[in-house]
C-alpha cells in the first residue's frame, strides 16, 4: 500500500486515467509507440500503489460510433508489453464490457476501455451530453488522473467534465509537459529560437502572433513557408500557398522588424515538378528561394538554408520546434528536417520537439528520444499553450 501524488492512498480504489494513446497505425500495426511509452510511468505508478487502473483514451477521430479501424485493441496489446503485465481490454466505453472488465480487476491490475470517441457524448458540443457521458465514465471509478497531455486543449467529457465529478489530480506526464512549457514561456534563457514548419500557415497564426513578442528568432520552413515567400513578392510556382494569409504574413514580417525579432526564411528550396507519390521517382532540384520555377513546387528547405538554420540553433539556449521542414517521409525531401533535428541535438540549453507528428518524424529519421531535452506528446496542446490560451483540461484541474 502506498500513496499516489495528489490522491493519497489509492490501494483498492478504481482510478480512471485519461491517457493520450493516439498513435499512428498502419492497419493494426503501431508505427510509433511514443505516446504509449510516455503513458506507462503514471499507469505503472498507480498499479504499484495498488489501484485498479482503468485507462480511457481515444484513437483518431471517429464520429461518435464504433468503427473497427479506430479500435484501441492493438494499443492494449502494446501497453501490456510495455507494462510487462496483461491489460484487460473492454470492447466498449461504458457499457457491459467496460462494467464487467472493471469489476474483474484485482488491486494493481490494469484495464483499457475501447476508444472513448466511440461514444458521441465524448466530443459533443452540448455540455449536457458531455456531462451525461462523463457521469457514465465516473460510475466506473473512484478517482480520476488526467495524464493525456495531447488532449488537454480539448473540452471533452473524459478530459474536462470528468474532473468535475471525481476527486482528481494531474498525472506525471501532464505535469512534466507543463513544466517544460513554463520554461518556454515564463523566462526562457536567451537566445530563444523557435522553428516552425508543417503545411499550413493558418494552423500557426496564433502561435506566431504570440511568439513575436517572446522569441528572439523565428525560423520558418515546411509548406507554410511559401505563403511567407509569396508575401515577400517571390514567385512560388506550384508550391502550397494560402492566398488568404498573404496580408497576415506581411503584417508579421513588418511587426518582427519593428520588434527586432528575426524571422529567418530559407534562401534555397528543394523543388520537384510533382508531389512525391508511389509511382513517381522523385527528381529533386535545389533552387534559390526567389527563383522557384513556375512548373515546380517546393518540398523541402535547401542545404544552404539547413546550414543557416543550424547556425542559429547552435547559438540558442532555448529552442522549440514544431512541424517538419519538408516532406520528410520521402528521403529526397527529408534533409531539411534532418538538419533541424540534428541541430536540436546539439543545443546548449533546453531543446523541445513539440508534438505527435514532429516527434514521430524525428524517430522515423533515426534520432533517439534522449537526443533532445524534451519530446512533447502534444502538438496542438503545446501550440495552444504557447499561444497563451487557457487549456480547459489544465484549468479544470486547478479549480
Ligand atoms: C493529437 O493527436 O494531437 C491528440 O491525440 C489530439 O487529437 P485530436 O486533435 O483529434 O483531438
Ligand atoms: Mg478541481
Amino acid at each position: 500500500m502506498s500513496d499516489f501524488p495528489g490522491l493519497g492512498d489509492v490501494a483498492g480504489k478504481r482510478v480512471l486515467v485519461r491517457s493520450d494513446l493516439n498513435v499512428p497505425l498502419d492497419g493494426t500495426t503501431i508505427t510509433d509507440d511514443g505516446r504509449i511509452r510516455a503513458s506507462v510511468p503514471t499507469i505503472r505508478a498507480l498499479a504499484e500503489a495498488g489501484a485498479r487502473v482503468v485507462v480511457t483514451a481515444h484513437l483518431g477521430r471517429p464520429k461518435g460510433a464504433p468503427e473497427a479501424k479506430y479500435s484501441l485493441a492493438p494499443v492494449a496489446g502494446r501497453l501490456g508489453e510495455l507494462l510487462g503485465a496483461p491489460v484487460a481490454f473492454a470492447t466498449d466505453t461504458v457499457g457491459e464490457s467496460a462494467t464487467a472488465t472493471v469489476a474483474g480487476l484485482a488491486d494493481g491490475e490494469v484495464a483499457l476501455l475501447e476508444n472513448v470517441r466511440f461514444n458521441a457524448g465524448e466530443t459533443s458540443k452540448d455540455e449536457g451530453e458531455r456531462l451525461a457521458f462523463a457521469q457514465q465514465l465516473a460510475a466506473l471509478a473512484d478517482a480520476f488522473v488526467s495524464d493525456g497531455f495531447g488532449v488537454v486543449h480539448r473540452k471533452q467529457a473524459s478530459v474536462y467534465e470528468i474532473a468535475t465529478l471525481l476527486p482528481h489530480t494531474m498525472g506525471g506526464l501532464v505535469a512534466a509537459e507543463v513544466d517544460v512549457l513554463k520554461r518556454l514561456t515564463e523566462s526562457p534563457v536567451r537566445p530563444y529560437a523557435v522553428v516552425l514548419g508543417g503545411s499550413k500557415v493558418s494552423d500557426k497564426l496564433g502561435v506566431i502572433d504570440n511568439l513575436l513578442g517572446k522569441a528572439d528568432t523565428l525560423l520558418i520552413g515546411g509548406g507554410m513557408v511559401f505563403t511567407f515567400l509569396a508575401a515577400q513578392g517571390h514567385e512560388v510556382g506550384k508550391s502550397l500557398l494560402e492566398a488568404d494569409q498573404l496580408d497576415t504574413c506581411r503584417s508579421y514580417l513588418a511587426r518582427a522588424d519593428e520588434l527586432g525579432v528575426k524571422i529567418v526564411l530559407p534562401t534555397d528550396v528543394v523543388v520537384d515538378t510533382a508531389f512525391p507519390s508511389g509511382d513517381v521517382t522523385p527528381s529533386p532540384t535545389v533552387v534559390a528561394a526567389d527563383a522557384i520555377p513556375a512548373d515546380s513546387l517546393g518540398l523541402d528547405i535547401g542545404p544552404e538554408s539547413g546550414k543557416a538554420f543550424a547556425a542559429v540553433l547552435a547559438e540558442a539556449h532555448t529552442v522549440f520546434w514544431n512541424g517538419p521542414m519538408g516532406v520528410f517521409e520521402v528521403a529526397a525531401f527529408a534533409e531539411g528536417t534532418r538538419a533541424v533535428a540534428q541541430a536540436l541535438t546539439g543545443v546548449d540549453g533546453l531543446s523541445v520537439v513539440g508534438g505527435g507528428d514532429s516527434a514521430a518524424a524525428v524517430r522515423a529519421l533515426g534520432f533517439a528520444d534522449d537526443d533532445f531535452g524534451h519530446i512533447s506528446t502534444g502538438g496542438g496542446a503545446s501550440l495552444e499553450y504557447l499561444e497563451g490560451k487557457t487549456l480547459p483540461g489544465l484549468q479544470i484541474l486547478e479549480d
